[in-house]
Formats: C-alpha cells, structure tokens, sequence
C-alpha cells in the first residue's frame, strides 16, 4: 500500500538523525509505530525515550526501550513526532490521535523537534484536517459555544476521553490563514486545555516522504 510504504520510508530515514546516548521523546500515531519498529534495531545506542502516549509507551516497552518521565530527567535533546497537516511556514495540525496535550508539551521541552510525514500531510493552507481542542468536561458546551464564533462547525468526538480524563472537540469547516493567532486564542478559551496548532512550537527539521526520495527541510536558524 502506498501510503503505507511512504509512512514506513520516512520513520526509517530519522534514524540517521539520532544521536548517540541520548532520551529521546517520542510521539503517537501510525509513522510513529514504524519508528519504533526501527527505533528498535539501534536500543543500545540510545538511553530510552520519554512517551507521549499510553499506546506508545506500550510499543517502546514491547521493543525493549526504557521509558523516562519526563519531570526525572534534566533535559530531552530530541523529540520526533508526526502530524496530520503542515502547511509551508512549518506550522502544523496535530491531535489526530487525541495524544495532542502530551504531545506539545514534550515538543515544547525538547530542544529539538524532528517531524516526519508522508507528502499527503503537506498544505498551503491549515484546516482541511479538523483541528482537535482539548477540554476540561465541565466546560465543553461553553467551550463549543466560543469556538463557533470562530466560524467552523464543533464536533464532540464521540466516545473519547483522553489520558487526561478530558473530552476532544474537532473544528472542521476552519481556513486557517494565521495559525499563530488562532492557536493563542483557543488557548485564551477558559476550560481549554490544549489546542492542536502547533504555530509556537514548531519542528526545526521537517522529513517528507516522497515517491523517489525523503526530503529534508531545515527550519531558519536550523543546521
Ligand atoms: C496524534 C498525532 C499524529 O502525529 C498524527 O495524527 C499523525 O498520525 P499518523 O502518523 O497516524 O498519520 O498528532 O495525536
């Protein structure tokens, strides 16, 4: 299966970007489980990783990996992670797995962040993919409310309860045109918890997987 494939090409490249002896964060989803099955094949060169998932942590320890919380170590010089959309200025949609609080904050305390994605992922504009909002329950209608006068239709996500015991509710119909701002204001919402634009934290190497090639792209002030 293509998709398949390109997911599978891009999660085995990383590897080349990874440092000896060092904890590494990593993210949810379906690249990120093909990461893992190459993650295993150089264990002994790493110390372990920081999850941002129960799912993950599960894989990681299934493979043999060593699982650090985040708040016993000293710093996490890396994290890779993938996303569900990234337009050209780095700026991405995450959440798809409802994994999106853990996910930026491990992002946010790496000091560096490696993105891969298969080339489906890449957009001119933010917001095809629904923008997952992480919310308090007690708060959700409120919330709901706030977020439609933000002009897309709100949807609870049905049956999810994140690991933090929160609901998810996904914005579709959105054309995100600045990200940056729009990520502060959903987080200006009381009772949001975390919102799926990652426009503060964003990846400082970008890897998509092409049909004949993985491209490598470095953010500004990135080598
Ligand atoms: C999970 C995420 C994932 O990175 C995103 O959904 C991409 O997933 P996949 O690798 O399955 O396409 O943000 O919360």
């Amino acid at each position: 299966m293509k998709l398949k494939k390109l997911k599978k090409k891009v999660a085995l490249e990383v590897l080349k970007f990874i440092p000896k002896n060092i904890i590494i964060g990593v993210g949810t989803g379906s690249t990120i489980s093909y990461f893992i099955d190459f993650l295993k094949t150089i264990r002994n060169k790493i110390i372990g990783a920081v999850s941002s998932s129960i799912k993950t942590t599960e894989n990681l320890k299934k493979n043999g990996i060593k699982i650090f919380e985040l708040n016993k170590i000293n710093n996490l010089p890396l994290y890779i992670d993938s996303a569900d959309e990234i337009n050209r200025n780095m700026d991405m949609i995450k959440g798809g797995g409802a994994a999106l609080t853990k996910e930026k904050i491990i992002a946010s305390a790496a000091k560096k962040f490696i993105c891969i994605i298969d080339e489906t992922k890449e957009v001119k504009i933010l917001g095809k993919f629904p923008l997952p909002v992480e919310v308090l329950p007690m708060s959700y209608k409120y919330v709901k409310k706030k977020l439609e006068k933000l002009g897309g239709i709100v949807k609870k996500r049905n049956k999810i309860i994140t690991e933090n015991n929160n609901y998810i509710l996904d914005i579709s119909n959105l054309y995100i045109n600045n990200p940056f701002d729009l990520e502060n204001k959903i987080n200006n919402i009381p009772g949001v918890i975390s919102v799926g634009i990652f426009s503060q934290r964003k990846p400082d190497v970008l890897l998509v997987s092409k049909i004949n090639k993985v491209k490598v792209i470095f953010r500004k002030n990135e080598k």
